[in-house]
């Protein structure tokens, strides 16, 4: 399940230009700052891989990029950006709604929850949303090995109470998993899950 080789293929503005050659692919989504970009260079285990400086901000693109010339880790644009308009929160969910609702080969959302803060409601919004449209999702939890701050909760403590408030939501919760871009906690469990996910 390990990454021998990562390249970038291209950025479209829609579903419809996506790549066409039907391989499996996982959607990488969360708030800006959930530790995207470093949990993708944990992944391919290099610190300067394309994919930190195709950070994808407002300009809306989602981002192909293949690996082990097999499948793809697909980048999007960050949600929840502190200060955003009403209007960019807008035109974010109506583009990347068209992306889920429409890639017949996204083989699972891995949605990034920031486990060192607690649960934000427009995390859950989204997990509902991709729920109520069964698109299928992994609750990928980064910065575990944060500890406590002052007042705040630890991780575990923070990602126990998401998920009490996600299982009001769901007969049967998705799958998640622990990880840490700085300790690499989580890395070959998440490996792992995807190639089980995907099949080989
Ligand atoms: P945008 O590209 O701005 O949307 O953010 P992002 O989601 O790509 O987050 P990024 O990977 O740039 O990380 C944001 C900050 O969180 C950086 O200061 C990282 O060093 C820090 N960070 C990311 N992952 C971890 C983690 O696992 N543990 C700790 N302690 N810090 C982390
Ligand atoms: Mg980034």
């Amino acid at each position: 399940s390990q990454i021998k080789q990562v390249e970038f293929i291209k950025s479209s503005s829609k579903a419809k230009d996506c790549p066409k050659d039907d391989l499996p692919e996982f959607a990488m989504l969360g708030r800006s700052n959930v530790g995207k970009s470093s949990l993708i260079n944990s992944l391919v285990r290099k610190k300067e891989v394309a994919l930190t400086s195709k950070k994808p901000g407002k300009t809306q693109l989602i981002n192909h990029f293949l690996v082990n010339k097999s499948w793809y880790i697909v980048d999007l644009p960050g949600y929840g950006f502190a200060n955003a308009p009403e209007a960019a929160r807008m035109d974010w969910s109506s583009f990347t709604k068209g992306y889920f609702l429409n890639r017949e080969t996204l083989v699972s959302v891995l949605l990034l929850v920031d486990a060192s803060i607690p649960p934000r409601k427009i995390d859950l919004d989204c997990a509902n949303w991709l729920g109520r449209n069964n698109i299928p999702m992994t609750f990928v939890f980064t910065k575990c090995d944060k500890s406590k701050a002052s007042k705040g909760k630890r991780p575990d403590e923070n990602i126990k109470d998401f998920q009490e408030l996600i299982r009001k939501n769901y007969r049967e919760p998705p799958p998640w998993i622990m990880t840490s871009s700085v300790t690499g906690l989580g890395r070959d469990e998440l490996l792992l899950h995807m190639s089980q996910l995907r099949n080989f």
